[in-house]
């Protein structure tokens, strides 16, 4: 067997808890492969909303096991919390979600850098969720961070205080205050890392998933943030720190490319962006307010109003060259509802046609939009096939098709479970 990939397209955000927790019950493994607690997957079961950081999306499916990869960064008390949430719904974990001895731990140390970096930043600051994610990829690539697997043994406590008090030499020359509360942060972290390992022993998720290939079971590796965020393609230096492309399934689950089957890439029908950095097609206008309220366009994570603004077809076909994507799934249609006119930037002035602007020249080009008709969905008609939306919304759907040369295989128009349409695929496009 091979291994799908599911990953947003954009700048995170485009609804991929939702997508995998749908996709679920065809896979008997579930795999996050980089990123850490920045990301939030939401998932509305049963008009309750879960917000899931570290933990892969398909936690509510039954059948499914569920694995921290290598490429994962972890904070042991967010995690922690997260578990203990998802138990008060009644899941039991154990046996269940597997946690890479590999994977790299966020101390109490790299918060406190997160933040002491970007306050030094100024105007130039990158809008970082401050979950330590950039001093923990940091210390890995430097070749000092702590492993999952390094805590087990009593050595661990001392390694741990090794580098702890390297953040703080760090913090001293930053001259930076350290919180007075940072001995019960640092009796915290130990406490619940100590925990942690009790309940779920570190494991060797490459063998795991190529074992589990090798006897024909289906595993999907569930993307975090945004291509458009990644540290090599995005509009460095407005990125997070780790790879957010198809090519991270192979290094942050210790997955051959060889044994990449499909790339499903997930878009909104409109983009959004929180923190920094770049945004061609962004709104600062009412139309912008009226998308991020259709929209409920708030972090998940940090609950900052997200930046908000028209689909941008070059910057989508970049991110689907960069993934090798196969099938798309668009969301968020419904938020669009009710709007009379709709645009989609598709081409730069001075660029060929789909010729992106990412990542070398995000703010010196000028989009330019074509318009299309609005449409409005009925909140008490549950759509099962395309032929049933309005034709306004089929057309926009069949523009895209034409346009990327892919078929948009699912359409999301809502956030439960059942608001979500598979589309027949006739072979009209490439990439099947
Ligand atoms: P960091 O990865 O938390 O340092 O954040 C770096 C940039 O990526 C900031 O602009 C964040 O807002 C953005 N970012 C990080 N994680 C996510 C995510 O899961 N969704 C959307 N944006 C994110």
């Amino acid at each position: 067997m091979k291994a799908d990939v599911l990953l947003g397209l954009q700048w995170g955000d485009e609804g991929k808890g939702k997508a995998v927790d749908v996709l679920a019950p065809s896979y008997e493994w579930i795999a996050r492969f980089q990123g850490g607690p920045n990301a939030g997957h939401t998932l509305w079961l049963d008009g309750k909303r879960i917000v899931l950081h570290t933990i892969p999306s398909g936690i509510f499916r039954e059948e499914c096991m569920n694995i921290i990869g290598n490429g994962v960064v972890i904070h042991p008390p967010s995690l922690l919390h997260e578990i203990k949430e998802l138990r008060k719904h009644g899941l039991n974990l154990e046996g269940k979600l597997l946690i890479s001895a590999k994977a790299h731990l966020i101390l109490p140390g790299h918060r406190l850098l997160d933040q002491a970096f970007e306050s030094a930043k100024g105007d130039y600051k990158i809008g970082s969720t401050l979950r330590g994610i950039g001093p923990a990829y940091t210390d890995k690539y430097a070749r000092h961070g702590l492993r999952y697997g390094d805590l087990v043994g009593p050595q661990g406590e001392t390694l741990f205080q090794l580098a702890h008090d390297e953040h703080l030499r760090q913090l001293k020359a930053l001259r930076s205050e350290l919180p007075l509360d940072i001995a019960n942060q640092v009796r915290e972290w130990l406490d619940t890392m100590a925990e942690l390992l009790t309940d779920f022993a570190p494991s060797d998720g490459s063998w795991l998933l190529n074992q589990a290939l090798d006897s024909g079971q289906r595993v999907l590796a569930e993307g975090a943030q945004g291509s458009l965020l990644d540290v090599e393609f995005g509009a460095y230096p407005f990125v997070t720190s780790s790879h957010t492309t198809s090519a991270a399934a192979c290094t942050g689950l210790g997955i051959a490319p060889t044994r990449i089957g499909k790339v499903y890439g997930l878009f909104k029908a409109y983009c959004t962006r929180v923190g920094s950095g770049p945004f061609p097609t962004e709104l600062l206008d009412e139309t912008g307010d009226a998308l991020r309220s259709a929209g409920h366009e708030f972090g998940a994570t940090t609950g900052r109003p997200r930046r908000c603004g028209w689909l941008d077809l070059p910057a989508l076909s970049y991110a689907i060259r960069l993934n090798g994507v196969h099938q798309l799934i668009i969301t968020k249609a419904d938020a669009l509802s009710g709007f009379d006119e709709i645009k989609i930037a598709v081409r730069y002035q001075g660029l060929d046609h789909h010729q992106s602007p990412y990542p070398d020249r995000p703010t010196d080009c000028i989009p330019e939009y074509q318009s299309f008709p609005g449409w409005k969905l009925s909140p008490n008609q549950s759509y099962s096939t395309r032929q049933q939306l309005p034709p306004s919304l089929q057309s926009y759907l069949s523009y895209l098709e034409d346009q990327l040369n892919l078929p948009i295989r699912w359409v999301s128009l809502g956030p439960e479970r059942s608001q979500i349409l598979e589309s027949q695929i006739d072979g009209t496009h490439a990439g099947i």
